[in-house]
């Protein structure tokens, strides 16, 4: 059964005074917030503001977020600014040892709990090691799950063959992606959001839209589609100072530069998983 208890610790009565809840699907939010312990400078991380929207519109104080691709940790620090307990796992171990340190920066004002797990999210032994994390700080599940996987090969983020960025097609990728979804949700309560943030990429003269691949992943798990929100999106380190460049390829090759992500929503439903691997 999905539970009828308020997802958050918003108060309706005072609907009118949360202003900065972002509640249309078109998300320009500019620059990233570097605030508290947070830092720009990993490949391919995430603007806070994302985390820190889906935690205060999804979770309540105290409760548990998950997060299988935690990067650099900006859903951790993020965690610990707005008091709800996590944990991560990350597949690099040179990125954990630095997002450890960042998070452990950030201040802890309501003493939450964040664990960050070296591991690879696909394989059903690290699941078990973030199970038992959970149970030792007393929950049995989580409230809230944000998944940012790589864009398939569009950085490379290690020479591991576990990484998803290294995946040797589109369908392998989909699938190392959809087991991810698969190993999670169980641990996640019913009733409760999934939050998948992804771009599309541009490949042989084709835009490929992994954000409505992976979004139709997330569905077959048994997740409802709930909101799909567009967000600007930034040039990357590469790309910088190469917009003259890119401007007139675009031009001459018919094509359009990419200016957004996805952000989406999806709600857990209470119906039986599919396994992936059968
Ligand atoms: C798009 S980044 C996430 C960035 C993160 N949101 C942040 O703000 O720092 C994707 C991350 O997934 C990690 N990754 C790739 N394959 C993985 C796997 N099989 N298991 C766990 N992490 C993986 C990469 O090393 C990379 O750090």
């Amino acid at each position: 059964m999905a539970s009828r208890e308020p997802i958050n610790d918003l108060d309706l009565k005072r609907w009118r005074e949360y202003d900065d809840i972002l509640t249309d699907s078109l998300w320009l939010l500019g620059k990233r917030d570097n605030q508290g312990a947070h830092t720009s400078d990993y490949w391919g991380n995430f603007a806070p503001q994302i985390p820190n929207q889906a935690m205060r519109r999804f979770t309540r104080q105290s409760e548990l977020v998950l997060d299988p691709f935690a990067g650099q940790g900006t859903t951790l620090i993020e965690a610990r600014r707005l008091g709800r307990h996590a944990i991560g796992v990350e597949l690099n171990p040179t990125v954990v040892e630095t997002a450890r340190e960042r998070i452990e920066a950030q201040e802890n004002p309501y003493a939450v709990q964040t664990a960050l797990l070296e591991g690879d999210s696909v394989s059903l032994e690290t699941v078990e090691r973030v199970r038992c994390q959970m149970n030792e700080w007393g929950f049995g599940q989580a409230q809230l799950l944000i998944l940012h996987p790589p864009y398939h090969d569009i950085i490379a983020f290690s020479d591991d063959p576990r990484d998803l960025s290294n995946a040797p097609t589109l369908e392998a990728f989909l699938k190392q992606f959809e087991q991810v979804v698969c190993n999670f949700a169980p641990l996640l309560e019913t009733g409760r959001f999934l939050t998948l943030v992804i771009g599309d990429k541009y490949a042989g003269g084709e835009w490929i839209p992994l954000g409505f691949y992976t979004m139709e992943a997330v569905r077959r798990q048994g997740f409802r589609l709930k909101s799909i929100c567009v967000k600007d999106f930034h040039e990357t380190r590469g790309k910088r100072g190469q917009r003259s460049l890119w401007r007139y390829r675009a031009l001459k090759g018919n094509f359009y530069l990419f200016g957004h992500e996805y952000v989406m929503f999806f709600v857990k439903m209470a119906t039986a998983l599919q396994s992936v691997t059968t």
